[in-house]
């Protein structure tokens, strides 16, 4: 899940995960992950790379020798929750002074060395590229010394790592295959803290899918900031590197990973509207593993906000995107990201918002208040000029649209049969499986003699507004 101010997704991972995983190792890592898929994705590598240097994970945090928080800048809030962490671990470190103390991520590239000398709370700061660096990094730590490592990088894409998964069902896993962004929008931090935009070989990302599939997994999620712009022996300006070789585009790419296996269900994450062609929804539409689930994030309604956010498309662009996926997936479920109250935001510019969450009606949302962040080309060029109070309650008005669409989407889902993978245990009830429905609508149902790994066919006959429930029957899937 998103750092994050309101979901209306219950079936989403917590705010803060604590991870364990396997390993052997005399020396404890406790580590703590923020932020979005791409983070978690990233403390898989940064576990797989301690692991190697001899370190176990562990959940309990008074043993560990190693505490790392890895970390999201993307608001002001993700920040001072991490912050108030680091003044917690300070603590432990009282109890311990052996005790190591590293930022990893967003945070760490943000701030850099200021993060050291910021009330001497940590003794390491590893940005999102150095990852390698860590076992280094902390030997120089236990000789007595601060440690830094922010270099961003233009290649590094951790192909050729097993990420070591964590807090795993064994059920569905993240693949990164891209890192960076080159998109500049005006309000985002990300391109500061994750530098230029890199896509991984594509044979290392079918060869994960593939370990994953054998190692029992059936669901992937393909991750990076522009899924769309995803590309491989091809440069920006459309220039083949090896023309001895295959060019391999985000749609070509989803069809070789969907290809691994009928199997393995497939998602991603994140489609930019600007850069989502057709292409890519017929190979979507091709493959019935390639789950029928968008996430399109729009940000604002009104062309002149979207102009502002420097995000490279308007109103009418977006709706036609939209169009495209209905005319090529009737099914297809979509969901998005708002920000409310950004610079310069009037009243009927707000309006514009809600009017398009009304003509899309989408299945899911994240909605924020704008947050000004340093360096970012709105905080250089805009005054963040929309009062709190008026931030607020349009973000309120805003989930107010989204409850009521939400629901309806799900209600809509109720009667029908939907093809379920099983994820695990409902957290509500012990007897109950949940799993979810190629839309990534969570549905619970009774277990049964059934096992977490299983596709089954799910009658549903109820709903909340985000779960559907439901019952295993041998009629054909509807969807
Ligand atoms: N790469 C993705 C989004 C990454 S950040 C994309 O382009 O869609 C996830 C979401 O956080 C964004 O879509 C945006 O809605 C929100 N966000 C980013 N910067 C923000 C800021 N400064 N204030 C409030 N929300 C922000
Ligand atoms: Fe940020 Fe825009 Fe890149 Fe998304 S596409 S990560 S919002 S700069
Ligand atoms: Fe946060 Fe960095 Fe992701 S800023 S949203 S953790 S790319």
């Amino acid at each position: 899940m998103r750092e994050g101010d309101h979901v209306l997704d219950e079936g989403r991972q917590g705010e803060a995960t604590v991870v364990a995983g396997p390993g052997a190792g005399a020396r404890k890592l406790y580590l703590e992950s923020y932020g979005c898929q791409m983070n978690f994705s990233d403390s898989e590598i940064v576990a797989s790379i301690l692991s190697d240097a001899g370190y176990q994970t562990t959940r309990d945090e008074d043993e560990a020798d190693l505490v790392l928080l890895n970390t999201c800048a993307i608001r002001d809030n993700a920040e001072q929750r991490v912050r108030n962490r680091l003044v917690h671990f300070k603590g432990n470190k009282a109890k311990n002074p052996s005790l190591v103390v590293g930022v990893l991520g967003c945070m760490a590239e943000r701030l850099r060395e200021k993060l050291l000398e910021e009330e001497k709370l940590v003794d390491l700061v590893v940005g999102p590229d150095a990852y390698r660096d860590l076992p280094n990094l902390v030997d120089q730590v236990e000789g007595g010394q601060k440690a830094v490592n922010v270099l961003l990088s233009r290649e590094e894409t951790y192909a050729e790592i097993s990420p070591v998964r964590l807090d795993s069902s064994g059920v569905t896993a993240f693949i990164s295959i891209m890192r960076g962004c080159d998109n500049m929008c005006s309000f985002c931090v990300v391109p500061f803290t994750r530098g230029r935009e890199r896509s991984r070989d594509p044979q290392s990302i079918v060869r994960e899918a593939q370990e994953l599939y054998d190692a029992g997994y059936r669901e992937v999620t393909l991750l990076g900031q522009n899924v769309d712009s995803y590309k491989w022996n091809i440069d920006n300006k459309g220039v083949i590197k090896d023309e001895t070789q295959p060019v391999v585009r985000f749609a070509e790419l989803l069809e070789m990973v969907a290809a691994v296996n009928p199997g393995l269900r497939v998602r991603f994450s994140t489609s930019h509207p600007k850069d989502m062609t057709d292409d890519v929804l017929h190979a979507m539409s091709r493959h019935e593993n390639i789950c029928k689930y968008i996430h399109l994030p729009v940000q604002s309604g009104h062309s002149d906000v979207l102009k502002r956010m420097n995000r490279g498309y308007t109103r009418e662009w977006y709706l036609d995107r939209i169009a495209a996926i209905r005319r090529i997936m009737p099914d297809c479920a979509i969901s998005t990201d708002v920000i409310t109250g950004f610079c310069g935001e009037t009243e009927e510019e707000h309006q514009a918002t809600l009017s398009l969450m009304d003509e899309v009606k989408y299945e899911m949302a994240f909605m924020f208040k704008y947050s000004e962040r340093p360096k970012t080309l709105a905080e250089r060029k805009f005054e963040d000029d929309v009062p709190e109070e008026v931030k607020g309650s349009r973000l309120q008005e805003v989930i107010a649209r989204q409850m009521i669409h939400g629901k309806e989407r799900t209600q809509a889902l109720v009667g029908k049969v939907h093809r379920v993978l099983i994820e695990g245990t409902s957290k509500k009830r012990d007897d109950q499986f949940f799993g979810r429905t190629t839309h990534n609508t969570v549905v619970v149902f009774p277990k049964g003699d059934l096992q977490v790994g299983q596709y089954v066919n799910v009658k549903t006959f109820d709903c909340t507004p985000v779960t559907l429930m439901g019952e295993v029957t041998d009629q054909p899937a509807e969807s």
